[in-house]
C-alpha cells in the first residue's frame, strides 16, 4: 500500500510539524517516493533542509520558485501524486482548502489535484473545537477528503485534550487500513477469472507432455483477488495446489483445449481476466489409445500446435481487463512487450524465468508489470502471495485510470 508510492506530503505550521520529519522518514523507509510542499509558516518550525535529506527530493515551497523551466511545478506535483496526505493540518489550511482559496504553494496545488487527500489536523483544543473550523471539516469530509481525528493529550499550547497531531505509526497505519477498505470496494462486485498451472497433452495412456509450472504464482492471484472481495473463478490445470480461500469456484483442466473451453465459457461474464497458466503450445498429432511399445531406433512424434487462448481472448476482449504472463529466459522485456501488443492486452506480467528466486515451482517470483501504455512496475523479489497482491493493486490502478 506504501512500497512505491508517490506520495505527496503537505507541511502546515504547526510546532506538529517536527513529527512530520519522523512521517517522511517512515514513508521513504517504507519504500514510498515522498515530496514535501511547506507552507511558509512551516518553515519557521522545521528546515526544509531536513525534509530534503529525509524524502531526497527537492522541497517546495513558494508557487513561483519553478525549480524546471519545462514544467508548471503546482500542476506537475498535484498530477504527479498518488495520494495526498497533510499532516500537520493547521485550522488554516482546513480553512482554506474548504473555502477554495490558493494564495500558496500548497493551498493551490490542494485545488489543482485529483488525487484523494488525507489531512491530520493539529491545533489547540479550542481552535478543533470552534465551529468554524468543524464546518470547515464537515465541508471537506462531503466532498471526499479523508480526516485522521487529532490524539488527546497534552498540548504543546499546555492544554489538555484533542488536537495532538496523531502518532506517525498511527496516520501511515490508517491510510494504509483505508487504502485496503478502498480496494475491498473497488474488487466487490467483480467477477475475476484467472487459469493457473500447466496442462497435460497426452501422447498414451502412461505418458503425456508438460512443463514445470507449480501453479503456485495463478494460484496466489486467485487468493489474493478473493480475499478483496472479488469473485473468484479460477481455470487450474494439473496442480497439487490447495486453495486456503473457501469462496473461490475452482474448475479442474487438463488439457489446453479443455482450458480453452473453459476460459471462453467465463469469459464474457469477467472483468478482470488474468492469463498465469503455463499452457503447452504444441500437443501430439496422434493420441495412442494403448501404450505405445518400443520399437527398434528411435521415435519420431508429430506435435500439432495448441490453439493460443489468450490470443483468442484478446481477440474478442470488450469490457475486460487482459492480463497475461510472459515466461521468458532471455530479453524478457523485449519479447513481453510483444506478446503485450500481439495478443491485445491490458497488461503483463513478465517473468524473466531464469533469475535466482523467479519462476516456476518456488514460493518467490520478482516480475515486471507492463500496462499497454507500457509504463513498467518492478515488482521486486517476494513471496509470491505479495506479488500476487501487487498485481491485484497495479491493475486495480489502471483500470482506475482506464474509467477517468
Ligand atoms: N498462452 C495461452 N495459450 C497458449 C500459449 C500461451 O493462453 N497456447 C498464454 C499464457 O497463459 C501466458 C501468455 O500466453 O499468459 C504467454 O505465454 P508464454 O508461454 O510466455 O508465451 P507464448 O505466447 O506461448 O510464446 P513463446 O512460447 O513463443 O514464448
Amino acid at each position: 500500500m506504501i512500497k512505491d508510492k508517490k506520495i505527496l506530503l503537505g507541511v502546515s505550521g504547526g510546532i506538529a510539524a517536527y513529527k512530520a520529519c519522523a512521517l517522511t522518514s517512515k514513508l521513504t523507509q517504507q519504500g514510498a517516493n515522498v515530496k514535501v510542499v511547506m507552507t511558509k509558516s512551516a518553515v519557521e518550525f522545521v528546515s526544509p533542509l531536513t525534509f530534503q535529506a529525509l524524502s531526497r527530493n527537492p522541497v517546495y515551497t513558494d508557487t513561483f520558485d519553478e525549480k524546471d523551466p519545462s514544467k508548471i511545478a503546482h500542476i506537475d506535483l498535484a498530477d504527479w501524486a498518488d495520494f495526498i496526505l497533510l499532516a500537520p493540518a493547521t485550522a488554516n489550511i482546513i480553512g482554506k482548502l474548504a473555502n477554495g482559496i490558493a494564495d500558496d504553494m500548497l493551498s493551490t496545488l490542494l485545488l489543482a489535484s485529483e488525487a484523494p487527500v488525507y489531512i491530520a489536523p493539529a491545533m489547540n483544543v479550542h481552535m478543533y473545537a470552534h465551529p468554524a473550523v468543524r464546518k470547515n471539516m464537515q465541508q471537506l469530509e462531503s466532498w471526499g477528503y479523508h480526516f485522521i481525528e487529532p490524539g488527546a493529550g497534552y498540548l504543546a499550547c499546555g492544554y489538555v485534550g484533542k488536537g495532538r497531531l496523531e502518532e506517525p505509526e498511527t496516520i501511515i497505519e490508517t491510510i494504509i487500513h483505508h487504502q485496503r477498505e478502498e480496494m475491498i470496494e473497488n474488487l466487490s462486485g467483480k467477477k475475476v477469472l484467472i487459469s493457473a498451472g500447466p496442462t497435460r497433452e497426452k501422447v498414451d495412456p502412461v505418458r503425456y507432455f508438460t512443463n514445470r509450472s507449480s501453479g503456485k504464482m495463478g494460484f496466489a492471484l486467485a487468493e489474493a483477488a478473493a480475499a478483496q472481495g472479488a469473485e473468484v473463478t479460477l481455470i487450474a490445470g494439473p496442480s497439487e495446489q490447495v486453495l486456503k480461500e473457501q469462496n473461490i469456484h475452482r474448475i479442474n483442466v487438463v488439457t489446453a483445449a479443455e482450458m480453452y473451453e473453459e476460459m471462453h465459457r467465463h469469459y464474457a461474464a469477467s472483468d478482470i481476466v488474468i492469463k498465469a497458466a503455463a499452457v503447452a503450445d504444441y500437443k501430439p498429432k496422434h493420441v495412442y489409445t494403448e501404450k505405445m511399445k518400443k520399437q527398434g531406433g528411435n521415435l519420431q512424434l508429430e506435435m500439432v500446435r495448441t490453439q493460443d487462448i489468450l490470443m483468442s481472448l484478446g481477440n474478442k476482449k470488450d469490457k475486460q481487463f487482459l492480463v497475461g504472463f510472459a515466461a521468458e529466459t532471455n530479453e524478457p522485456l523485449k519479447y513481453g512487450l510483444q506478446k503485450l501488443r500481439a495478443k491485445n492486452l491490458d497488461a503483463i506480467i513478465i517473468n524473466n524465468v531464469a533469475a535466482q528466486g523467479a519462476g516456476f515451482e518456488g514460493d518467490t517470483n520478482m516480475v515486471t508489470y507492463v500496462n499497454k501504455q507500457e509504463d513498467r512496475n518492478e515488482i521486486g523479489l517476494a513471496t509470491k502471495t505479495e506479488v500476487a497482491k501487487s498485481i491485484i493493486q497495479l491493475i486495480l490502478r489502471d483500470m482506475k485510470d482506464e474509467d477517468m
